[in-house]
């Protein structure tokens, strides 16, 4: 009897024990799966992305590009406002970041100008500002952190050295050659720096003659729109610039409805701006001349800036993105299965 009642003791007291053992270290460890997200979302670096919109096949890769970096696994909370080629709503998206305590706004300005007061009210929160794809023109420097982008001047003289080669070459350098030029945003940094890089080019030849240029939003049916208009102005047009592939499709589009050519064996020769997948089909099947790439692939850039400035490391005022040229000549069946977008 005793012995069965000191075996029934001690069995309780085992028990007991693995109770308040299991009380100890299981609930230990109950909490720390469940805390664990909880930790990791607090160190998290929260981003407020204002995109200016969704215009052309460009943005849409460039967007994805941020969307695939600020990513959880990546250590990222994304807050992401898509502006619909309205400053107003990037005004308001900037703002609403602000006031949530964001760690970084990142934006792509519309346009250049008018961003003084937003931006000064971002530094006095202490939110640093990346600059994404275009510029801001203000006088304050330290309004915003760096710039991410496309040196877009150096993209309009690519374009211009292009087309003095290809003059020379089919031995029309010193002849008239009539040129139109399609534009983006009027205001935004592609488009004043394709227009500057551009018409600096032209101005070293007499024989160059920009008989127009319109502003075709970055779209493919502004493109149209525009084009067609200058096909009614004007016979002669030699050459097209478009600042953007959208735009392009849609000037290509009106040309072949007025019953003329383009493209390497066309009435009309092609300058294009981006590169991107569709574009460069044409460029391998002659439509097209040449574009002039602009790389959407920023977020990989934008991660490793942060990280700089998480490091308290300094950053440069610009990074510009790797781009290149694309004629028929180097459009390979291997670029076109990479190219993602
Ligand atoms: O600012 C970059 C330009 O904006 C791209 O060339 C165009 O496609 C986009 O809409």
């Amino acid at each position: 009897m005793f012995r069965k009642r000191s075996y029934s003791l001690v069995m309780t007291g085992i028990l007991m024990g693995m109770i308040v053992l299991l009380m100890m270290f299981g609930s230990r460890l109950f909490l720390d799966i469940d805390e664990e997200p909880r930790v990791e979302e607090e160190k998290r670096i929260v981003v407020g992305v204002s995109q200016l919109g969704s215009e052309s096949g460009w943005r849409t890769a460039n967007t994805e590009s941020v969307q695939n970096a600020f990513t959880t696994q990546n250590g990222y909370f994304l807050i992401f406002n898509n502006a619909r080629q309205k400053q107003e709503n990037q005004l308001k998206a900037i703002r609403s970041f602000i006031s949530q305590r964001v760690d970084y706004i990142i934006f792509s300005p519309v346009v250049e100008t008018g961003w003084e007061t937003v931006l000064q009210e971002a530094k006095e929160a202490g939110i640093p500002v990346i600059l994404m794809d275009r510029n801001v023109d203000v006088d304050d420097q330290s309004l915003f952190a760096t710039c991410v982008g496309s040196d877009f001047v150096a993209e309009g003289e690519k374009a211009g050295r292009w087309l003095e080669k290809e003059l020379r070459k089919r031995g029309y350098a010193e002849e008239r050659v009539n040129i139109v030029m399609l534009m983006g945003t009027e205001g935004s940094s592609s488009q004043i720096g394709r227009t500057a890089g551009f018409t600096s080019v032209a101005s070293e030849h007499e024989s160059w003659h920009i008989l127009d240029k319109e502003c075709a939003d970055f779209t493919s049916i502004k493109g149209k729109e525009v084009m067609r208009d200058f096909l009614r102005k004007y016979q002669d047009i030699d050459v097209v610039v478009s600042q953007n592939d959208d735009m392009t499709f849609g000037a290509i589009e009106a040309i072949r409805e007025s019953g003329r050519t383009v493209g390497v064996d066309g009435d009309i020769v092609i300058l294009s701006f981006d590169a991107v997948r569709n574009a460069l089909e044409m460029v391998a099947s002659g439509d097209i001349n040449v574009d002039i790439e602009c790389n959407p692939n920023q977020g990989e850039y934008l991660l490793r800036v942060i990280d700089m400035l998480e490091a308290g490391e300094q950053v440069e005022r610009r990074y510009y993105v790797e781009e290149d040229i694309f004629t028929i000549e180097n459009v390979t069946q291997e670029l076109l299965q990479e190219r993602t977008y």
